[in-house]
């Protein structure tokens, strides 16, 4: 099998690839090793920056987002007794959107597949062959149990931090910058109503909350948690107790509900550079990760595969390899931009592990920059800005070209 670009990897990365490349005429063949079913009931991400809204709305994907997703101008930062909203268009002229990624991949499969797209899934023993020559080929075993070959012109590394693409860069030639935090994510989607109209975001001393939605009648909550911790350890009345605790403020109450889903995900920042080599080129959270606190990961991953997509469509139609050559540089200052401010948010806003010998000054570090963020306009204009992504398509010009 021949084709021009092979894909490894269906998450919202690869999908929206094989989709930026079939508008300019580029033809691609995926290979994901789950099934449809459970790449598309994946509970993730629920932040949009503006800017990846319009490169979906561009792309011909914002129908459904527009009808069902919603707008959000603003989010509350918390701390006890205090909530303080932070209002994104007055500060710096943009909004975010509230919209699921199991809702984004689901419209990504079925506009690929009624476009005819090819994706193998429940492919196993995936690996990308020869990527630093002229023919790099993806071999794998489809769902039938046979041997397939997939020559290629370029292959994209889409399949996430577990997957095989970033692996197959030689370590001599690679260089990884991560952080691992102390602490860990409890997520729960629950079938109520939000009890905010925007997200909060809240400093505990029993550890950080956040409340997020994914519509009317489906919330989507999440508490920090120690590193360790079992998911057995937290039954339903546990999590709603604390996330009660955590919100806390006279007049307002916290709304709960059963819950659809829950989990506990480690938190931390990764980068692996470059996000090249040869005919492989590396998207999304193959290359890297951030903790979810700024909600970024599934932003770069859109902000990687539209810059690799463009990249790609000089090389194949104009013969331009320009773009390509730049790529990993260009796309790692988005990267870095993303990693600092979740790495920012994520340090201010959870409360340190108690057997920290420093706990009590840093608590009292974070409240004074909790202060200092709600109480000055150039701060609140600081976080305004990252967390809508504005100062990101400042900084590369995306935007602009
Ligand atoms: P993935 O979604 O991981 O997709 C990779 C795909 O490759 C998967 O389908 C996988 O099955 C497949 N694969 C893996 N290995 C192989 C292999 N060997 N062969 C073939 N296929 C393979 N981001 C935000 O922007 N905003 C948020 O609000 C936000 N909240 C988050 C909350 C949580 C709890 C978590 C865990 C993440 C959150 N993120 C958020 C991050 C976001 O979900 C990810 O950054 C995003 O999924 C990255 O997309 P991707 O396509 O690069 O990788
Ligand atoms: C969500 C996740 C995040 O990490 C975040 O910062 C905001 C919202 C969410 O799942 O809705």
């Amino acid at each position: 099998m021949r084709t021009q670009v092979g894909i490894v990897g269906s998450g919202p990365a690869g999908l929206l690839l094989s989709h930026l490349l079939a508008q300019q005429g580029i033809e691609s063949v995926m290979v994901e090793d789950r099934s449809r079913e459970y790449v598309e009931a994946r509970v993730r991400a629920g932040v949009l920056e503006h800017g990846a809204v319009k490169t979906l709305t561009d792309a011909g994907l914002g129908e459904r987002l527009h009808r069902e997703g919603s707008r959000h101008d603003g989010i509350y930062l918390q701390f006890p007794g205090e909530r303080h909203r932070l209002d994104f268009p007055d500060l710096c002229g943009e909004s975010v959107w509230v919209y699921g990624q199991t809702e984004l991949t689901r419209d990504l499969f079925v506009s690929r597949l009624a476009h005819g797209q090819q994706i193998y899934f429940e492919a196993s023993d995936v690996h990308i062959v020869d990527a630093d020559s002229d023919q790099p080929r993806i071999t794998f075993i489809d769902s039938d149990g046979h041997a397939q070959v997939i020559e290629c012109d370029y292959v994209a590394g889409c399949d996430g931090f577990h997957g095989v693409s970033r692996a197959t860069i030689p370590e001599s030639i690679r260089t990884v910058r991560e952080r691992h935090y102390p602490f860990a994510w409890l997520g729960i989607l629950a079938q109520v109503a939000p009890s905010t109209d925007e997200l909060i975001y809240a400093w505990h001393p029993d550890g950080f909350a956040l409340h997020s939605m994914r519509s009317d009648t489906v919330s989507r909550l999440y508490l920090q948690v120690e590193l360790d911790d079992d998911i057995a350890n937290w039954s339903d009345d546990r999590i709603w107790d604390n996330l009660a605790t955590r919100f806390a403020l006279d007049g307002w109450s916290l709304e709960s509900g059963p819950t659809l889903e829950k989990g506990i995900t480690p938190m931390r920042s990764y980068v692996s550079a470059p996000m090249r080599w040869g005919r492989l080129f590396l998207a999304g959270d193959a290359s890297h990760i951030v903790p979810p606190t700024g909600a970024k990961g599934l932003n770069l991953a859109i902000a990687d595969v539209r810059r690799l997509a463009e990249a790609m469509g000089h090389a194949v139609l104009h013969g331009s390899d320009d773009l390509l050559n730049r790529y990993s540089d260009d796309a790692l200052q988005r990267v870095w931009q993303s990693t600092y401010f979740s790495w920012w948010m994520t340090s201010m806003l959870h409360t340190p592990a108690a057997n920290d010998p420093d706990a009590d000054f840093l608590r009292q570090m974070q409240i004074t920059q909790l202060r200092y963020v709600t109480g000055s306009r150039a701060a609140m204009e600081t976080v305004a800005e990252n967390y809508t992504g504005k100062s990101m398509d400042g900084i590369e010009g995306l935007l602009a070209r």
